[in-house]
């Protein structure tokens, strides 16, 4: 039972990072900043705002990305604490190995595999969608067996309801031509991504400052049309707020944890601290500066595109194209899906970079097949085999499963990782008081007390089903590790030998 609780050193941390598997260390201040927002801003913003706008919030949606974005900027100063003193990879998983044991770092890292390869997976819908409006400038379309997954959520119901589709052909191809990529580390010419961050960054400024002249504000009346609450628990509202379709909360608060999703990805720059130059300094900057820069554009982006439509008429699949045709600017329209495309494939990228990442950090520790997961690829040392096993995970979830069930599934898991790590700090600054902090997260225990409240509180907000598809996620993983992590752990393999 000790075992389970066995945590691993700070030293074998730091010994790790220099052994031979390690990755190269490439990566400077702003090319982490760009990995950040490259990672950040991408369908959230482009896509999920538009149905959180038309179902969920109106144009306190405003409101709703203030909320979530506080949730982050508190994780994220917890995040900065531990990517500093231990920049190796593997983010959360890693964190939690050193300060609450095996058990739970296992959870954690079983539970980012929600965050990364679900996320990546429904960043890859946004994808397609935009790529379908793209295509549709020019009158072209995708075969409508192949256009969307073969289900999707009713908005009248809340059920899941089929849609006389097969695939969502765009979602699968772009998975696959992303994981090509990754396998042959193009990403290490990071000049790559910082093209791909430019183009997005100059297509947000292009929305806020052209579409700022389009507003109207007699939109943004009623501000909050469903309220300014909308939390349940298992199915139980136990705070007032409205309900929409199935029971599910609505609401200000209730988009917050949905539109949280925009936010998933900084803590992507901590997986990617063991190729940080002078990670102690730069790895913090990175989170931080990154999640900043997004929180400011987002409140911008919702402002514009709730004052040009009315909530009710906001396009669900590519809301920000259609605010911009249907002000009758169609070069606006091709402009803002070029920069949506180039945004959102940036997400993805690094969504799918840095889950094999996790894996690795996992194998490393003995809790997953070191074979398979640890292998590093001699000429273009990535981690091709897992690389290679999250892109096909992530192309066909993405061609099978609908948008809504894959985001609500993302938030929950990630939010949980957030708090776990926020509890994480305070159990570190107790047994390991004098360890060296390059960063310090202020004001703890008031800091990651508020990030854990933050997070649990949009926990609450997503509808009341997540929790139990979570808890089945978790239960599942407890099941492999029962099976395999719990014989061939590092501290499994350190026990037998040292009695025999
Ligand atoms: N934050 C990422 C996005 O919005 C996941 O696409």
């Amino acid at each position: 039972m000790k075992r389970f609780f066995k945590k691993k050193s700070l030293d074998d941390l730091l010994a790790e990072m220099a052994g031979e598997h390690r990755l190269r260390r490439v990566l400077g201040p702003v090319s982490l900043t760009a990995l950040g927002i490259g990672t950040i801003i991408g369908a959230g913003i482009f896509v999920v705002i538009g149905t959180v706008a038309h179902d969920i919030t109106g144009p306190s949606i405003i409101v709703s990305l203030m909320v979530s974005g506080v949730a982050c900027i508190f994780a994220a100063l917890c995040y900065a604490e531990f990517a500093s003193m231990a920049p190796v990879a593997g983010s959360a998983y890693t964190y939690a190995s050193v300060t609450l044991g095996e058990l739970f770092a296992w959870i954690i890292g079983w539970d980012l595999v929600l965050e990364y390869t679900v996320a990546a997976a429904s960043v890859s819908h946004g994808w397609s969608h935009y790529f379908q409006s793209f295509i549709g400038i020019f009158d072209l379309s995708v075969p409508h067996a192949l256009s969307r997954a073969p289900f999707d959520i009713d908005a009248a119901t809340g059920h899941l309801t089929a849609t006389g589709t097969w695939i969502d052909l765009p979602a699968f191809a772009i998975s696959g031509v992303l994981t090509l990529i990754l396998v042959l580390g193009i990403r290490e010419s990071a000049r790559f991504n910082g093209v791909i961050v430019l183009i997005k960054l100059a297509v947000i400024a292009f929305v806020i400052v052209v579409g700022a002249f389009y507003i109207n504000p007699a939109n943004w009346t009623p501000f909050a049309p469903y309220g300014w609450k909308g939390l349940s628990f298992f199915g139980e509202k136990f705070v007032w707020g409205q309900t929409g379709p199935g029971g599910h909360p609505i609401g200000m608060l209730a988009g917050a944890g949905l539109m949280f999703f925009a936010y998933i990805g900084f803590d992507s720059v901590s997986t990617q601290a063991e190729e940080a130059r002078n990670p102690q300094r730069d790895v913090p900057i990175g989170i931080i500066a990154s999640l900043l820069i997004c929180t400011f554009l987002y409140i911008a982006v919702a402002s514009v595109v709730t004052g040009m439509t009315p909530s009710s008429q906001i396009d669900v699949d590519a809301p920000v194209a259609a605010a911009f045709k249907n002000a009758g600017l169609p070069w606006a329209h091709f402009l803002v899906s070029i920069g949506a495309l180039a945004g959102i494939t940036s997400v993805q990228m690094v969504l799918m970079l840095s889950q094999p990442r996790v894996l690795l950090a996992m194998a490393r520790d003995g809790l997953l097949p070191r074979s398979f997961f640890a292998a590093i690829h001699p000429k273009f040392r990535t981690p091709w085999k897992s690389t290679i096993l999250t892109g096909i995970c992530v192309g066909t979830i993405s061609a099978l499963l609908p948008l809504r069930f894959l985001l609500e599934l993302v938030n929950i898991g990630t939010l949980l990782a957030f708090v776990i790590v926020c509890l994480a700090v305070l159990v570190m600054r107790r047994i390991h008081p004098h360890a060296q902090r390059p960063f310090r997260c202020p004001f703890v225990p008031l800091t990651p007390i508020l990030g854990v409240l933050f997070c649990f509180i949009l926990m609450l907000s997503l509808p009341p089903g997540n929790w139990w598809r979570l808890l089945l996620w978790l239960l599942v993983g407890l099941g492999i590790y029962y099976f395999y992590g719990r014989q061939h752990s590092i501290h499994a393999i350190r026990q037998t030998d040292s009695k025999g």
